[in-house]
């Protein structure tokens, strides 16, 4: 892991990112879609593994009971725009997928989404979570995994977070640009990290309704019960423990899974001044967060 050197960030069309999700942008752009692949696009660290692997139970778990035991969800649901040391290239794994639908993985702001996405009408399923949870989340993602920025400590990265440096840049963009792409591109599920730690029950029932399975009751409750925090931390398939570049002595990919874990970090200054710039930042009265539940 000490080979690889941490990436500094760049902008890049006016986003910051970093060489890691941006090497191989041409063969990512010309990505063909298929009218029945889903795309999982988040803003890190929103609950995007979480949401992959509800989906991917849905859909496979007993279609391919081999699959759960022994593929990694990173490999289930590739992570298109990824070119990084020890990892195969996200967009190659993508095409290779052999399930159908191809389940498939993003970071990108809506304006980097290839374009075969929308052309083909693909279902989007785009998980939010609120700011400060995602800050802290990304800040600690950021110690443990050498692709990323270093993110020096926590005042620093916070400042970052808020001036949108950090990958894949503002976080207020973000979930802004895709929040109002629902109003031109329909087939948009938008859905909440709060909201699916409050009632998995009910977010899988929505998410069952968005992709057309009726499955039965005992499979969601199965389902329901197999994606909670302490079991995916438990199950080496889909707690990244596989990943040759995270750290998870210094912090687990499975961290925490809480709403309200920033105020375990937030000083009292800096949520003030957080809620402050926040106001001016998210202009749109419609994209409402919560940050306890
Ligand atoms: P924390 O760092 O706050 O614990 P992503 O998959 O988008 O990278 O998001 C990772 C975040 O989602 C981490 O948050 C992780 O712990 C949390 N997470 C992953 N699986 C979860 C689950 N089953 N329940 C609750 N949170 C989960």
């Amino acid at each position: 892991m000490d080979q690889i050197p941490r990436p500094t960030i760049f902008e890049f069309h006016g986003v910051f990112m970093s060489k890691y999700f941006t090497e191989n942008w041409d063969n990512v752009q010309s990505f063909v879609a298929r009218p029945d692949d889903i795309l999982i696009a988040t803003y890190p660290k929103a609950g995007t593994t979480w949401v992959s692997y509800i989906l991917d139970l849905l859909h496979f778990e007993q279609v391919c009971p081999e699959r759960m035991a022994s593929i990694p969800i990173h490999e289930r649901v590739p992570f298109l725009e990824i070119s990084a040391p020890f990892h195969t290239k996200g967009k190659d794994l993508a095409d290779q997928l052999p399930t159908t639908p191809r389940l498939i993985k993003t970071h990108l702001p809506i304006q980097f989404v290839p374009k075969s996405f929308l052309e083909q009408n693909c279902r989007i399923i785009y998980v939010a979570r609120n700011a400060k949870d995602s800050a802290v989340s990304y800040f600690h993602f950021g110690r443990m995994n050498c692709i990323q920025p270093d993110p020096v400590d926590w005042s620093t990265f916070l400042q970052d977070f808020k001036e949108g440096k950090t990958v894949f840049g503002s976080w207020y963009d973000h979930v802004t640009g895709w929040w109002e792409k629902k109003k031109s591109y329909s087939n948009i599920h938008y859905m909440f990290y709060e909201d699916l730690a409050e009632d998995t029950g009910r977010e899988i029932d929505q998410l069952c309704s968005f992709i057309g399975l009726s499955p039965p009751a005992e499979k969601k409750e199965r389902i329901a019960t197999g994606v909670k925090f302490e079991n995916m931390k438990q199950d080496k398939m889909a707690n990244y423990s596989t990943v040759k570049v995270m750290d998870h002595k210094v912090s687990p990919f499975m961290r925490k899974g809480k709403v309200g874990d920033w105020k375990n970090h937030f000083t009292v200054a800096q949520n003030e001044e957080f809620d402050e710039d926040y106001k001016k930042k998210m202009k749109n009265p419609t994209l409402k967060f919560r940050t306890e539940i």
